[in-house]
């Protein structure tokens, strides 16, 4: 038995002054796992989260908490939390009165108040900084402020709004770490807004990908990166190498002039189709060893591997990851095997894609 979602939207449209903002958004979520809503900026991901939250209202379309339709309640019914990426703290207030904030204003006793943002600045490791006022914090623990006001509401759902954006690269790295710890410990559903595909993939159970107000995919981290559903999420998540090909018959596609075993089928014969091949599943081989032949353009040193630009006789670009260099100049092989190959459709569905794959994958 599946479990009933805590929000649910359905079919949801938006429309400012004739510009279709979100087409037809429609999801679920499910108690206690964490999500990611994944796309460049001005794909509508802030706007879905004003939807969620009650700070705007679709032009049509349900939203459901809990299955009942909550679009004419006011946000501060609504059993969810939002973080905005620039915390909203007040800067008049220090740490623990920004917490006990929300607490105050349900009339809450001063005992229970103290406990329970004492408990938060446990929680979120802050507890000898109480007593600081809000500009003399780091990012860091700006954003955990703002997090222990959200979380000691005790919301059923908390919205976050790209919270880390604002951080440099190390300690959003650990922030990462923290904010999916803390989901796991609490339990609570997370909505997390990203335009970062490696933040993305690291966090999430669950991503959906969005672009121009409408959600190409959704699935989790490792079904998104081994089968984008288009060049868009072949080109967003991760890096590829795409070139368009002819699907012969099932389990066959022609690119570069050759036929190539393939795990995938359910297209019509010769239809035209894009193929992705990811960088780190090639390898440089002799000439001889290669399914394809390719000259090195260029290379750079990336740390792990070497970033390897090579071209193929139509012209085609290639990036290799390499743990070994090669010569600028070199004409080489490159090698990969069946299961690397992921062919795409021009123009296919989310729904269309997730039933084709179900007749010939397992
Ligand atoms: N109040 C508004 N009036 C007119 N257009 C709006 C309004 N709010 C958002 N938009 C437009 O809707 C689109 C989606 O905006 P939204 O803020 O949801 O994008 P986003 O994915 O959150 O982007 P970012 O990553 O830059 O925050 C954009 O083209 C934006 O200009
Ligand atoms: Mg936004």
């Amino acid at each position: 038995m599946t479990k009933e979602p805590i929000v649910s939207l359905e079919n949801i449209n938006m429309s400012i002054d004739g510009n279709q903002i979100l087409k037809n958004v429609s999801f679920e979520l499910e108690e206690g796992k964490f999500y990611t809503m994944l796309g460049p900026s001005g794909s509508g991901k802030t706007t879905i989260l004003r939807v969620i939250a009650g700070f705007s209202n679709p032009t049509s379309g349900r939203i459901l908490f809990n299955g009942k339709k909550i679009n004419n309640l006011p946000p501060n019914k609504r059993k969810i939390n939002t973080i905005f990426q620039d915390y909203a703290l007040f800067p008049n207030l220090n740490v623990f009165d920004n917490i006990a904030f929300g607490l105050k204003l349900q009339r809450k006793n001063k005992s229970e108040i103290e406990e329970r943002v004492n408990q938060m600045l446990k929680l979120v490791q802050l507890k000898g900084l109480a007593e600081r006022e809000i500009d003399e914090l780091s990012g860091g623990q700006k954003q955990r402020v703002s997090i222990a006001r959200s979380l000691v509401l005790n919301p059923k759902m908390l919205l976050l709004d790209e919270p880390l954006s604002a951080l440099d690269a190390k300690l959003r790295k650990d922030m990462q770490y923290e904010l999916r710890e803390l989901q796991q410990r609490l339990g609570i559903t997370f909505l997390f807004i990203t335009h970062d595909q490696e933040e993305a993939l690291a966090m999430s159970d669950f991503i959906f990908v969005i672009n121009d107000g409408e959600i190409l995919q959704s699935g989790t981290p490792v079904d998104i990166y081994d089968e984008p559903i288009n060049h868009f999420v072949a080109n967003f998540i991760g890096e590829s190498n795409i070139v368009s090909g002819t699907m012969v018959k099932d389990f066959v596609v022609n690119f570069v002039g050759k036929d190539f075993d393939c795990a995938d089928a359910g297209m019509r014969p010769n239809e035209p189709v894009e193929v992705v091949l990811r960088p780190e599943d090639l390898d440089i081989t002799d000439v001889d060893d290669g399914k394809l032949t390719v000259q090195v353009d260029t290379q750079i040193f990336r740390g792990d591997f070497y970033e390897i630009i090579a071209y193929d006789e139509d012209h085609n670009e290639w990036q290799i990851q390499s743990t070994n260099p090669t010569k600028d100049g070199a004409t080489v092989g490159i090698n990969f095997d069946p299961e690397d190959i992921h062919v795409m459709r021009y123009g296919e569905k989310e729904q269309d894609f997730d039933a084709r794959l179900e007749t010939y994958e397992d």
